[in-house]
Formats: structure tokens, C-alpha cells, sequence
């Protein structure tokens, strides 16, 4: 298994670049499968996930294809960040030879339940393996059942799987108990080609939901409301191709703003987008970070003497994210007083709290809640990734512990972070990886046309 590692002390200075939200790019690859036409993506990020749901969609009979940008020989070669930005990737669900999810991909990627909707809607009938808990809490999928029951499914589970099957969906007034991400996802693509109008209440509001609707309604879905808590679909009988640019990925963008802070450095975060950063962009300020919004695209970060101790509680979205909580532990850890960390979205998402204590930090968990009194002089350990997010939450630890890091199972990272130890390099970290760089199949790196 690959590992990191990292050696602490250095401040990052320069500019990283953000790649695409991989919470977007996921339910948009699902949305291709309402259609028989080609949906192209841009801005998709390489990582893990994302190649789980390619295996995933081509398992069921689809074509997806990875097309690299090849920069011809002896031409000034673009940063990597520009060739993958530049890169797109086409899905193409004329034939759903076998509109199966098995067990073996959506046990690695609970996400793959966002095929649920896509498919009944487009063939009227879904098999798709529960998805098991993880890490963080059970994660339960009832709410993505009682919709698309409430519109008509008939859904029966057995083996551990779900079949689902309708004729045809029809609209309904649906009213969410929880706020759920994917199952608002979900129920959106199964609602846009549903018999009449659908009304949907309490959604989520996160910006992943209207990069989804925004690509729906491109190809020809008629939607309102998106991004909000309310959403009104009406049904139309079928969809077209279209191409999409996939928004930049707040987690990565705010896991990078925490960077810049924690290490004392000048980092600018570019490419990404800072109207979706207003939480967390506002307690690094309370924290004592100097963050400037340098346009709609591009912030910049700098420590100031100190860091003061400042309480989070997570939050649905526009509120703080449950997704930046595990970051903001370690810069808590460096902050002068004590933190209170409330976690009110999952059950178990404090996997990082034991690991930052073996590296030094002073916290103590009672429940939802996790006091941090800082700050604590963290010291190198051999540390343990347990999910997506707790991983950045120890690589943002050795940025600043004394010594030399190493922190095992960085598999975890690789599902989220697009070439994270490459981008930290590039701004002065000194970490590597031991062991294979991941890097997903070029599913066909076919030359382009020639780059602009
Ligand atoms: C999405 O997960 C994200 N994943 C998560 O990001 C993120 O942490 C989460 O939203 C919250 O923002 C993707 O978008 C692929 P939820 P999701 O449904 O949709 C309960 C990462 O790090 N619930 O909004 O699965 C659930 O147990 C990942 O990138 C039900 O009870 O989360 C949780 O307590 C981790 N029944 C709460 O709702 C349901 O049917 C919110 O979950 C669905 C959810």
C-alpha cells in the first residue's frame, strides 16, 4: 500500500491549481445515462472515484472515454494542470447492455447508488448492490427509496440488492426528511424524465446539486429552483447529449486554504470557486488567517503571527462542511486556545482524532463534539488514513510536525485529491510517495485537436 511521506516545517508559497469537484463529476457521469446520445464532460479530475464510476457505467454496457490533451513534442509543455483541465471525458449509454451495479464496484464507492434514479428512469428497471456503510457512519440510502417509491417504483431488496422497476416514473411532491446530497442528486435525474412535475422540498443546497442540474438542463431537462431547497422538475420524454465544464472542488480549494494557513505560508489557491468557500473562507479569518478573495476564481492565504482557537459546527451547505471538518482539526491543533469541533452531519467522522493525538495534539471527543486545546507542538509519527478527508486532516498535520512523517493507506487520498503530493511539492512541501503513483487508465489518450 502506497504511503506519504512528509516532512514537516516548510511554508507552501506559490499558487496551486484546483482541479474539478469530483462530487460533481460523479452524478453528472451517472446523468449520461439518461440519454442515448454522447455527454461530454470537461474538468473532470483523475481520481480514484471517478474511475470507479467508469468501471462502473462500462460495466452496464456504456462507452467512456478518457480524451488527454497530447501536447505535440517540442512545444512548450503545459502544466500538468492545464493538460488535465483540458482534458474531457465522453460518455456514451446508447447501449445499456446490462443496467446492473454489482456488488464488487459499490462496495468500493457508496456514491455508485446515484445510478439508482438515472436508471430506472431511462429503462424502468435497476439492480444495484447496497451500498455498504464506511468509515465515517452507515450511510443509509432510505430516502433515495422513499422517493422514487413515492413516484411510482417498486422497489424489493434482496441478496443485497435493490431492484427497482417502473414503467414510467410519475412526478410527485416530494418532501426530504433529512437533507441528503445524493439522494437529491438522485431523485433529480429520476424526476427529469418523469410523467408531469415533480416537486421536490428540502434539498440540498450544495453547489454539486446545480452543477448537476446545470448539466440536466443542457440536455434539455427543464428544471428550477436547483441550488436552493426547493427544486421543480418537469418531466419532458427525453433527453439530448451536451457538453458540460464540471465546477472546481470547494474541498480541495478549502483543504488547500488550510494548507497555506497551517504552514505560516503565501499561497494562492487558483481555479477554483470562491463563491462556495464563504464558510470556510470566514472561520480561517476568525481564525486568525488573512484570506483575500482575489476574484471569483482565486484566493489567497497567509498566516498571521498567530492562530486564535475558533469553534466549528458542521453544517448542509452554505453552512461549514462536514467535508472541511478533519482539515480544520489540524490547524485547531495550532491555534492558541480551545476549539470545539462539532460534527452534526455523520456519526463516526472523528477517525482522524486518535491520529492527530499519536502525532501530539490535545484532543478529547465526548459525542459529537471535539475539544482541541492548542497549540500543541506535533511531532512526526507513523500515522493511518481511514477515509477521504481525515487523510488530508494527517497530511496537513506533517506539514508542520517536527520530523519525518509516514502516513499509510494513502488509497484513501487518492479518491478525492488529484495529485495531491504533486501539488504540495509544487508550493515548497516536502513529501513524497512511496510506492506506485496512482494514475487511472488513459482510457484512450486519442490526440485532440491540436491545444488552443
Ligand atoms: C455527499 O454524501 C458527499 N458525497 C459526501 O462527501 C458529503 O460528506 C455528504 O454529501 C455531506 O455533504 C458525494 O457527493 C458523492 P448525505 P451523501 O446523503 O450524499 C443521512 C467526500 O468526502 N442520510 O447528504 O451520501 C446520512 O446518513 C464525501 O467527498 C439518510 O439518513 O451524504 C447523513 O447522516 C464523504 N438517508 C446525512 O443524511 C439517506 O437516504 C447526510 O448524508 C441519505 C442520507
Amino acid at each position: 500500500m502506497d504511503k506519504f511521506v512528509v516532512r514537516g516545517g516548510n511554508p507552501l508559497i506559490g499558487t496551486v491549481h484546483i482541479s474539478g469537484a469530483k462530487n460533481s463529476a460523479l452524478p453528472c457521469m451517472a446523468a449520461a445515462i439518461l440519454t442515448e446520445d454522447e455527454v461530454t464532460l470537461e474538468n473532470v479530475p483523475r481520481v480514484r472515484d471517478i474511475e470507479t464510476e467508469r468501471r462502473l457505467l462500462a460495466s452496464m454496457g456504456a462507452q467512456v472515454e478518457l480524451h488527454a490533451i497530447v501536447t505535440p513534442a517540442g512545444s512548450p509543455s503545459s502544466s500538468a494542470y492545464e493538460s488535465t483541465s483540458r482534458e474531457h471525458t465522453t460518455i456514451s449509454c446508447r447501449t445499456l447492455t446490462d443496467p446492473v451495479a454489482r456488488y464488487e464496484i459499490v462496495k468500493t464507492m457508496r456514491a455508485s447508488s446515484l445510478v439508482l434514479g438515472p436508471l430506472i428512469a431511462r429503462t424502468g428497471v435497476a439492480h444495484v448492490a447496497m451500498p455498504g456503510g464506511c468509515a465515517i457512519g452507515g450511510r443509509p440510502i432510505d430516502l433515495h427509496i422513499k422517493g422514487l417509491e413515492q413516484m411510482g417504483a417498486t422497489i424489493t431488496q434482496e441478496h443485497g440488492y435493490l431492484e427497482a422497476r417502473a414503467t414510467r416514473l410519475r412526478g410527485t411532491q416530494i418532501v426530504f426528511d433529512k437533507i441528503t446530497v445524493t439522494g437529491t442528486e438522485d431523485l433529480l435525474m429520476a424526476a427529469v424524465l418523469a410523467e408531469g412535475e415533480t416537486l421536490m422540498e428540502n434539498c440540498a443546497r450544495e453547489p454539486e446539486v446545480a452543477d448537476l442540474a446545470a448539466l440536466l438542463t443542457a440536455m434539455g431537462a427543464q428544471i428550477e429552483g436547483a441550488g436552493t431547497a426547493t427544486i421543480r422538475v418537469r418531466g419532458v420524454t427525453g433527453l439530448h447529449g451536451a457538453r458540460y465544464r464540471i465546477n472546481p472542488d470547494r474541498i480541495e480549494a478549502g483543504t488547500f486554504l488550510v494548507a497555506g494557513a497551517i504552514t505560516g505560508g503565501d499561497l494562492i489557491v487558483a481555479n477554483c470557486n470562491t463563491a462556495h468557500l464563504g464558510a470556510v473562507i470566514a472561520k480561517l479569518r476568525e481564525a486568525g488567517a488573512r484570506v483575500d478573495v482575489l476574484g471569483p476564481d482565486a484566493a489567497r492565504v497567509r498566516s498571521a503571527e498567530k492562530l486564535s482557537a475558533a469553534d466549528i459546527s458542521t453544517e448542509e451547505y452554505p453552512g461549514f462542511p462536514t467535508d472541511m471538518q478533519a482539515q480544520y482539526m489540524a490547524l485547531a491543533t495550532q491555534a492558541d486556545g480551545v476549539s470545539v469541533v462539532r460534527e452534526n452531519i455523520f456519526e463516526n467522522r472523528f477517525m482522524h482524532v486518535q491520529e492527530l493525538v499519536r502525532m501530539g495534539a490535545n484532543i478529547k471527543v465526548e459525542g459529537s463534539a471535539a475539544t482541541v486545546r492548542g497549540p500543541s507542538q506535533l511531532s512526526s509519527a507513523a500515522v493511518m488514513c481511514s477515509d477521504l478527508r481525515a487523510s488530508a486532516s494527517l497530511v496537513l498535520a506533517a506539514l508542520v510536525a517536527e520530523g519525518e512523517t509516514i502516513i499509510d493507506r494513502v488509497y484513501h487520498m487518492d479518491r478525492g485529491y488529484e495529485r495531491f503530493e504533486q501539488k504540495l511539492s509544487s508550493v515548497g512541501a516536502q513529501i513524497h510517495r512511496m510506492g506506485n503513483v496512482f494514475a487511472p487508465r488513459d482510457e484512450k489518450s486519442s490526440p485532440v485537436s491540436q491545444p488552443a
